[in-house]
């Protein structure tokens, strides 16, 4: 038995998340926690929200609300919502805890200790209509790079250039449009990224089982002469983690706060604590999932990502616990494998919370139980390359997996039996050539499927699971009892026993994709025995002749022409 880590990048609080958000890090994180507690190891899956820096603090004006109180109105949301999309994590913290106000206040504190803190002073746009400087998204003018006259004071969302706030043309606060700006010196801290360049390169370069998508990005900001310049961890907000030195003041930082991006990974940490404070646990509960010098030396640490997160996880976080690292007091954890993913458009476009362009989460949930959307985006998450949600392939998608694979397996079975025999497994008949073909070809592809939950080859390990469904109905193709019943009963019941009991490992093994099913699945079974089959024979012989089941509602219905236009339509224009 191991012991995994998994944490998802955590979600900006500023509103709810698309179902891109959704595909890019917490579902396969999800998956891969499920999989892995199913088979028996010690897991534990954070996440949270993100709840400082300039978005939150303008989401939050324009909710016309406190910022602390959006901030705790929106973390209830967005539980809520994981908790309808089945997202087990053990705990969803949030950035804003007093355990990462801590830990972000000490990680500083080590950080500084190791000479890669300087203080560096900077020129910052000011706002005299506002009274106060206006940092990354406060700030909105003319890009110069491309001339879109919406670009925000950190990036140019037209064409991705990384913007510094005093790069912009005929800039304007974004808070009260003003144009009376002008530039002030500001004091500000600089992590000193640029000194770990050797040390980060090396540390990659033992990462070859990393997919390349998350070592090549890595390597393009190593390897570029701009990708790891020292950058600015504080800012001239209210909102977030006063810069201080441990428990410390920090002489001439008053009133600063940390940057969002700084304190936000250091939240992966503060959430166990969080979690080890809910369950009413000691630091030493949550430190052996953290501190290498605690106990965590055989945790693996898995991290779950689209790949605009890689960057600050590749380089940014591990300069941050390598750098506290070298000071030589705490050891803390560095991770040990990254899954990026690309993004996933929406009918021939990019899904955009800005635009509210494409199915956001809670949407999602309205129209259809959380399977159906688990199972399509796992199905097709866009690991090689980008993805793209169409509303026919949706369709057809959930209609031939979901309802005649899997569905129509599981009703056929527990129909004939009914009708035919009773609603209990029936006895009588052997197993023979049929059945011993059947279990080789489900054990090579149940060995395979395993493989690929193991390697997080999401599509992969989804395409061999419906293949493990096919296989069932093939086999009830074959052996037709229904024809069978009329000259051999005996021969039908062993068939029918066989398939009952595959519904309960089907159960089993698809779990981890479609969990809301799966229960339905072993209560109609009516059985609690959940375990791994290991050995499919054997596996296959859980439930007994005599063995009560009840026919499942359908447990997926189709969805039909009218349903798949009238969402079409509904979600084509813009979310309100
Ligand atoms: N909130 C960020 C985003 O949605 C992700 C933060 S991940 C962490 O892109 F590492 F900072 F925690
Ligand atoms: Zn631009």
């Amino acid at each position: 038995m191991a012991r995994i880590l998994i944490t998802s990048a955590i979600p900006y609080i500023n509103g709810i998340k698309h179902l891109g958000n959704l595909v890019g890090s917490q579902l396969p994180a999800d998956l891969y926690a499920r999989y892995m507690r199913q088979r028996g190891h010690e897991v534990m899956f954070l996440c949270a929200t993100d709840e400082h820096g300039t978005p939150a603090e303008l989401a939050a004006a324009k909710a016309g609300k406190p910022v602390d109180e959006f901030c705790a109105e929106m973390h209830a949301v967005q539980s809520e919502i994981a908790a309808g999309f089945r997202l087990s994590f053990d705990k969803f913290g949030r950035s804003s805890s007093p355990q990462n106000h801590r830990l972000t206040q000490q990680f500083a504190a080590r950080l500084d200790q190791a000479g890669l803190i300087e203080e560096v002073s900077e020129k910052q746009v000011y706002s005299n209509a506002d009274g106060r400087f206006l940092p990354d998204r406060y700030i909105e003018g003319t890009c110069p790079n491309c001339g879109y006259d919406k670009a925000r004071g950190d990036q140019c969302e037209n064409c991705t250039k990384q913007l510094d706030p005093t790069d912009l043309i005929d800039a304007r606060s974004a808070i009260s449009g003003s144009t009376d700006l002008e530039v002030r010196e500001t004091k500000h801290l600089y992590l000193k990224q640029s000194q770990m360049r050797g040390k980060l390169t090396e540390w990659i370069d033992t990462k070859t089982d990393w997919p390349i998508l998350t070592t090549s990005i890595a390597r393009k900001w190593l390897n570029d002469g701009d990708g790891l310049q020292d950058r600015g961890i504080t800012r001239d907000l209210d909102w977030g983690v006063p810069v201080q030195k441990g428990d410390d003041p920090w002489p001439g930082m008053e009133g600063k706060v940390f940057y969002v991006w700084f304190d936000a990974p250091i939240e992966y940490i503060a959430c166990a604590a969080e979690w080890a404070e809910e369950k009413g646990l000691d630091d030493a509960a949550w430190q052996r999932w953290w501190r290498t010098d605690k106990g965590a030396d055989d945790v693996r640490y898995v991290q779950f990502m689209g790949k605009d997160n890689v960057p600050f996880h590749t380089l940014s976080f591990p300069t941050t616990i390598m750098g506290a690292n070298s000071v030589g007091q705490e050891e803390w954890k560095l991770v040990d494998y990254i899954k990026a993913f690309n993004y996933l458009n929406y009918d021939g476009g990019q899904f955009s919370t800005s635009q509210g362009r494409g199915i956001f989460m809670d949407q999602a949930l309205s129209i259809l139980p959380a399977d159906y959307w688990r199972w399509w985006l796992l199905s097709h998450a866009p690991e090689g390359s980008d993805a793209e949600f169409t509303w026919e392939n949706f369709q057809s998608s959930i209609n031939k997996d979901l309802a005649d694979v899997l569905g129509n397996f599981v009703s056929r079975v527990t129909k004939f039996c009914r009708s035919k025999f009773s609603e209990a497994v029936p006895e009588g008949g052997s197993y023979g050539p049929d059945e011993e073909k059947l279990i080789a070809d489900l054990t090579t592809r149940i060995r395979a499927y395993e493989g690929h939950m193991e390697a997080i080859e999401v599509r992969k390990a989804a395409a061999e699971l419906r293949a493990i469904w096919v296989l069932g109905n093939e086999y009830l193709q074959a052996t037709a009892p229904w024809t069978a019943f009329k000259t051999d009963p005996d021969r039908a019941a062993a068939v029918i026993r066989l398939s009952l009991n595959l519904i309960r490992v089907y159960a089993v093994l698809s779990r981890p994709f479609i969990p809301d099913a799966a229960a339905e699945l072993l209560a109609a079974m009516q059985t609690d025995d959940d375990s791994w089959p290991t050995d499919l024979a054997t596996a296959l012989d859980a439930l007994p002749a005599g063995h009560g089941f009840s026919v499942p509602k359908v447990t997926f219905a189709k969805i039909t022409d009218d349903q798949r236009d009238d969402w079409q339509a509904r979600f084509a224009g813009k979310r309100d």
